[in-house]
């Protein structure tokens, strides 16, 4: 048996080399953390669901032209992407108040919001991702002035996209978080997953939350919600 070299293990996935230099495997776990790992469970099943979604996902988002690390899937659970260093910028996109919107400016939650935010995130567990301006996000040097615009383009196409996707399966887009990466060619490109971890999905008529939320706030019926969400984006794929 041929051992794997763990380039990376992080709260829901783990990383390993391949004999390409410029080609990694992800391999999605089950377990499940919120509020920065201090809440930790785990979600059965959910490591194949995000996978085979954001597989999905990432191929539809491709076709429309947006790039991404996504080369191909190799097992329910096991994808190859391109290697790529991971722009220390978390992108959350949001279509109606929730989460820590809400929260830090105290707009109920369901509050639409006239034309989608794009808020940037400093990506560091030990800081608590902490929200961050264009400007802190230029000072720190973690892109440049045309990357963070680019970024934002991205995110914005990213989420007509999304919204499309998934109001075709009855599903609204509060909100959700992107990340991406820079290949060896020095191309950014769209990295790491979509999917109920990342995305706060609602049914469009009873508006119930279909999405980690419900682990996040102890819902119950977690899996069920994962897998009524696959099974809605496969059903129209
Ligand atoms: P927030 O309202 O907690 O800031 O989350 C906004 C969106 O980003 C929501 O869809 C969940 C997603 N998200 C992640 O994917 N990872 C994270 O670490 C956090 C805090 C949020």
């Amino acid at each position: 048996m041929t051992v794997e070299t763990l380039l990376y293990e992080g709260k829901a996935k783990k990383v390993y080399a391949t004999d390409k230099a410029d080609v990694v495997k992800v391999s999605y776990k089950d377990d499940a953390t919120a509020f920065n790992g201090v809440k930790r469970g785990q979600i059965v099943g959910k490591g194949a669901i995000n996978n085979q979604m954001s597989n999905l996902l990432f191929a539809y988002l491709s076709e429309n032209g947006v790039p991404t690390h996504l080369i191909e899937q190799i097992s329910e659970r096991e994808t190859l992407v391109k290697k790529v260093d991971i722009v220390p910028i978390e992108v959350v996109v949001r279509n109606l108040a929730a989460g820590s919107f809400s929260k830090r400016l105290g707009v109920p939650e369901s509050t639409p919001l006239p034309r989608p935010i794009v808020e940037f995130y400093l990506k560091d567990d030990e800081l608590g991702d902490p929200l961050i301006t264009d400007d802190h996000a230029l000072a720190l040097n973690l892109a440049t002035a045309s990357e963070l615009d680019a970024l934002r383009a991205q995110a914005l196409r990213i989420n007509e996209l999304l919204q499309a996707k998934f109001a075709a399966c009855q599903l609204i887009l509060v909100d959700f978080k992107l990340e991406f990466g820079k290949t060896s060619d020095g191309d950014i490109v769209l990295a790491d997953e979509i999917s109920p971890d990342t995305c706060r999905l609602w049914d469009m008529e009873t508006r119930k939350k279909l999405d980690k939320d419900r682990f996040r706030q102890d819902l119950g019926n977690v899996e069920d919600a994962y897998q009524e969400v696959y099974a809605r984006i496969t059903a129209i794929s």
